[in-house]
């Protein structure tokens, strides 16, 4: 796997991160090593702690995290690191950064839906630098370098081509952990699911900034999410030919949680027009 990754285009894209590509794509595939050990029998019932309503943390979520931030302290001793289930989550911008979610679709690993990933981005000099999500449960490696495009177990992908928003099959998430505002989601919902395809609700926001990258979903949406959720999938949409934004259509905020509308670029516009139909009342 990692000959493929090093023979693809990436290896020399110019990126003056792309040294790290090898060594932190070998540490994020074993942190997932981590989630797929949640099947190994001998654990015979995962520890979960409540960290709010509705929202769970499990010692997976820890162990991937401890895995994933010990290495990147040996590798990168001076970089930054926002990760979620650490207490230091503040995002300056000031140096390269690491921005880590261990488990994306905590509720789905404890229900053993088997749809969770990895999710690790690398910000520097201003810009989203690396984007890495990995679903261990189909072996599905995503990557994105900067400059250099977005690939899936080695292979380049691009956006669906899908202009018309009666054939976008478009996933959603619920915002789960903050329910105060929750029919802004559900008035938005209907609305969109009068005139696309059909929808979709993986649990796992990076899988499906992921999915749209590689054209399976046409567009994605959700109220609240935070950078951990969307760092690495920002970058690759972007870098697979997509586009990603906050719901006013403005770059999602690095330093504190966003709303999210992703697509394939072409169904951008017509997403963003039923989201402020919806936000003004003139719903479905
Ligand atoms: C959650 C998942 C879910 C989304 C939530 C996220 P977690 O992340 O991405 O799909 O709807 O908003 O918080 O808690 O499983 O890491
Ligand atoms: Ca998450
Ligand atoms: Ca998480």
């Amino acid at each position: 796997m990692m000959s493929e990754l090093i023979k693809s285009p990436i290896a020399n894209p110019g990126n003056p991160y792309a040294h790290l590509i090898e060594p932190v794509s070998a540490l994020v595939r074993d942190g997932g090593q981590l989630i797929l050990a949640r099947d190994d029998r001998s654990l015979p019932s995962l520890q979960i702690e409540k960290k709010s309503e509705d929202n769970y943390v499990t010692e997976v979520d820890y162990a991937v995290q401890h895995l994933i931030l010990d290495r990147l302290a040996q590798l990168t001793p001076d970089f930054a690191v926002i990760a979620e289930e650490s207490e230091a989550r503040a995002f300056d911008g000031q140096r390269p950064t690491w921005i880590l979610d261990p488990v994306d679709g905590t509720t789905n690993l404890m229900r053993d839906l088997r749809l969770s990933a990895v999710s690790l981005a690398l910000h520097a000099d201003g810009q989203m630098q690396l984007g890495m999500i990995y679903n261990p449960y189909a072996n599905e490696f995503f990557l994105a370098v900067a400059g250099g495009g977005s690939f899936m177990n080695g292979q380049p992908i691009r956006v669906s081509s899908r202009t018309r928003l009666r054939d976008g099959l478009i996933g959603f998430g619920t915002t789960p952990y903050d329910r105060q505002d929750a029919h802004r989601t559900f008035v938005l919902l209907e609305s969109v699911f009068k005139r696309v395809l059909e929808i979709r609700r993986t649990g796992s926001a990076a899988i499906d900034l992921a999915y749209v990258a590689c054209g399976r979903l046409d567009g994605f949406f959700e109220m609240m999410l935070q950078p951990w959720d969307y760092a690495a999938g920002m970058l690759l949409i972007r870098e697979a030919g997509g586009a990603i934004t906050n719901w006013c259509g403005d770059h999602p905020s690095l330093s504190a949680g966003d709303s999210i509308l992703a697509s394939n670029g072409s169904l951008h516009e017509p997403l963003q027009d039923l989201i402020r139909a919806a936000s003004s009342g003139r719903g479905t």
